[in-house]
């Protein structure tokens, strides 16, 4: 299974969920799992080489890609069962060509006007992606949620989000919590971190979008 963390909004978390995704699924249980990171940036493959600085933590495969990258993509999904492949965060040929083979993308947002902005710019790409690959689904996760519930942001955002029909809304909502930035700073992910609630909405996360069938 190939799942594409992909937007064309900058810093939105997608590095943040895509390592945090893979080690959900990585820990739980016996899957195998390959990070890809198609970003040139490569947030994931040095999240992965700081990880390696921990031999007592489980050690994720990671491979850099770039360009076309959809046969590469269907030849690595026939030898691992999970893909989580990062991408740029702008619209790219790795983000389109992603998306031809990918069997789900999480799209983070943030609860913002300017990330709500460009989500019709991603309904175009992803529309596009889906008439040669049908079996595609997508998901907008809100991420970066204020943690004060006075706050109406997230609330606010998912109403609006509604009128994209081709977008499914993820119910786990991921807030903004220090332990997100901090794990991912040494290697780890918020399961490893020991904070529960960073932990449980990444576990819900991945029970909800992945695993629900
Ligand atoms: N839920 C969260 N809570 C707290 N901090 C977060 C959260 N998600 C992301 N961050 C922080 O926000 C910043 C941007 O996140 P990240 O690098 O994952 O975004 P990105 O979409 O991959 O960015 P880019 O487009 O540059 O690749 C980082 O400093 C990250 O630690
Ligand atoms: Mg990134």
């Amino acid at each position: 299974m190939i799942i594409l963390v992909g937007s064309q909004k900058g810093g939105c978390g997608k590095s943040t969920i895509a390592v945090n995704v893979a080690c959900a699924l990585a820990l739980d249980g016996k899957a195998d799992v390959l990070l890809v990171d198609s970003d040139p940036q490569a947030s994931v493959a040095r999240w992965v080489q700081d990880r390696q600085g921990h031999p007592e933590l489980k050690n994720i495969p990671c491979v850099q890609v770039s360009g076309d990258v959809r046969v590469t993509l269907r030849d690595l999904a026939e030898r691992y069962q999970y893909l989580v492949v990062d991408v740029a965060g702008r619209d790219s040929v790795e983000l389109r060509s992603g998306l031809s083979a990918a069997d789900i993308l999480l799209s983070p947002i943030r609860p913002s006007q300017y990330d709500l902005d460009t989500v019709p710019h991603l309904a175009e790409v992803y529309s596009k992606a889906k008439d040669f690959n049908q079996k595609l689904k997508a998901y907008l996760v809100l991420n970066l949620c204020p943690t004060n519930p006075v706050v109406r942001e997230a609330e606010e955002a998912q109403a609006y989000l509604k009128d994209f029909s081709e977008f499914d809304v993820a119910q786990t909502r991921i807030y903004d919590r220090k332990a997100y930035r901090d794990s991912v700073a040494e290697g780890q992910s918020a399961i490893e971190w020991k904070d529960k609630k960073a932990a449980d909405s990444i576990r819900l996360l991945v029970k909800e979008v992945v695993k629900n069938d």
